[in-house]
């Protein structure tokens, strides 16, 4: 890691919370010291990638073309699909488009999403190298929190995106996409920190971005989450 990646980092760390790093070698020792190489977070999909994207772009169109929820359908100004490397072993899965997202078409691009790039990248990853999406596909006007009905209507979406895109690990951004993944009705605090199965991946619960930014104080949580979380791909934070 050259001092600029390493400062980058360090940023990276401190947006996302984690402002008391273990006591080691030196910041200079560390920037000329040999780095462990970075994680391996993709690796050859499970079906052929053609027939992946050709799946994946399949279901964008069934997504865009969805009219299930008549009240979404009507308020929304696009759907908003998911973004992110279809070979990713981990996915983040959150709630639903705000509405930066609903005018961008890109998952996490407000002020939850920053923050979340900044907890990703003190993964020592980048968006481009995960994939995120949400339960629901399309804006819940005023940003309320989804109707039971919309997660159903969006479930054979969610479900089918992630069956295509088989990552190891699911992350799940706060209550809606933890009930609405693994059907757990314990609050967050209580499903964090600890690991559950959802088919083939093992899945990791945590706090909301959009909730750290109301808490703070939560970030602390949030980090031994993605430390937990990256100890699976044997890289230590
Ligand atoms: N919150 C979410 O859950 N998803 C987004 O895409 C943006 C904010």
């Amino acid at each position: 890691m050259n001092p600029v990646q390493l400062r980058q980092h360090l940023e990276s760390l401190a947006a996302a919370g984690v402002l008391d790093l273990p006591r080691g070698p030196s910041v200079a020792a560390v920037s000329q010291s040999p780095q462990p190489a970075p994680p391996r977070v993709q690796t050859p999909p499970r079906v052929q990638t053609a027939d992946l994207l050709a799946g994946l772009d399949v279901l964008r169109s069934e997504v865009a073309a969805c009219q299930q929820c008549a009240e979404l359908a009507s308020s929304r100004k696009q759907t908003v699909f998911g973004a992110g490397s279809p070979t990713a072993k981990i996915c983040f899965l959150g709630e639903a488009p705000g509405a930066d997202e609903d005018a961008q078409g890109e998952p996490f691009v407000g002020k939850a999403g920053q923050l979340l790039t900044k907890i990703i990248e003190a993964c020592r990853l980048t968006r481009d190298e995960v994939y995120i999406l949400n339960v629901l596909k399309c804006r819940p006007p005023g940003n309320r929190r989804p109707l039971p009905d919309e997660v159903t209507n969006c479930r054979g979406f969610f479900e089918r995106q992630l069956s295509l895109l088989s990552p190891d690990v699911i992350c799940c951004l706060g209550a809606t996409a933890a009930q609405a993944l693994l059907g757990a009705t314990e609050p967050i605090g209580k499903l964090r920190g600890q690991w559950f199965r959802y088919r083939e991946a093992a899945v990791i619960c945590t706090y909301h971005p959009s909730y750290l930014l109301r808490n703070p104080a939560a970030k602390r949580d949030v980090w031994d989450d993605m430390k937990l979380m990256m100890r699976h791909f044997d890289v230590q934070l």
